[in-house]
């Protein structure tokens, strides 16, 4: 039987397994999240932790076993993966906002092209978005003349502005100067304790230990451990995350 529409997760990744070339990047991955939950995909670079997000999205295909997002199968190749992607917010390292229009502009852009909605109602959206992450009075500046950490905030507020089920974070704050860190991980914080689904991959421990209810550590490509920050912090089992989090520790 099929689990209750209540009990279902919000993601589902089964045996999924990528190569490039011969290099096997995720090997047998299983993942389920529940909505409502944090959680920190942490681990070594190269260990596989963009590329298992960008298959949540669709962004890539997967060789085999499947992605379900809400239930639906994540295939880039359907008809449906527009409508999948359109509920699922992603921020990267890079803001990547359009340099040649307003922040408020930015953030209006999709919800008017992609779900059809009125200029005018996509314009107050934007704003109070503004407002959630802390910057209303930028509204009309340029993207070039916002901070890093601004910057980043907006790219935050424009994916918010799609009233996505499901935030994907890839190290958002890893291209920022130290002072703008807390400012995004402040807003990133507000959304987990508001209720997001919300899958970020971050070197912050503080913010893992802080605010995400999981962090799922992976290694050459597979899951070796996960569990609440607090046991993986005091009492990671296996030698590998034990390593990540001594030099997370002294480093
Ligand atoms: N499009 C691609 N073509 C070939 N190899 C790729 C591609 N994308 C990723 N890889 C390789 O797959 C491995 C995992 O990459 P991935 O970007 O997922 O790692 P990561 O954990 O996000 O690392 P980092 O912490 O450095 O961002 C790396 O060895 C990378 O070089
Ligand atoms: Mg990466």
């Amino acid at each position: 039987m099929p689990n209750s529409e209540a009990a279902e997760p919000l993601v589902e990744l089964r045996d999924v397994r990528k190569s490039f070339g011969d290099h096997v990047v995720l090997d047998e991955i299983d993942l389920a999240i529940d909505a409502g939950e944090a959680v920190v995909v942490a681990g070594v670079s190269g260990s596989g932790k963009s590329t298992m997000l960008r298959c949540i999205n669709g962004l890539e295909e997967v060789d085999s076993g499947e992605v379900l997002f809400a239930g639906e199968r994540v295939d880039p190749r359907s008809k449906s993966i527009g409508r999948l992607r359109a509920d699922i917010g992603m921020v990267f390292q890079q803001f990547n906002l359009f340099p040649h229009m307003t922040v408020l502009e930015n953030i209006m852009l999709a919800p008017v092209k992609v779900r059809g909605v009125e200029p005018a109602a996509a314009r107050s959206r934007a704003q109070e978005l503004l407002e959630t992450v802390g910057i209303p009075e930028k509204a009309d500046a340029a993207p070039a003349d916002l901070s890093g950490g601004q910057q980043q905030r907006v790219a935050i507020a424009r994916a918010l502005a799609m009233d996505p089920k499901l935030m994907l974070f890839d190290e958002p704050t890893s291209a920022l100067d130290p002072e703008m860190i807390r400012e995004v991980l402040d807003v990133m914080r507000d959304l987990a304790r508001g209720g997001m689904t919300m899958v970020v991959v971050t070197h912050e421990m503080g913010f893992a230990r802080e605010v995400c209810d999981r962090i799922v550590f992976i290694d050459g490509g597979q899951i070796v451990e996960q569990g609440p920050p607090d046991e993986f912090f005091a009492a990671a089992k296996s030698p590998r995350a034990r390593e990540f989090v001594d030099k997370i520790i002294h480093h």
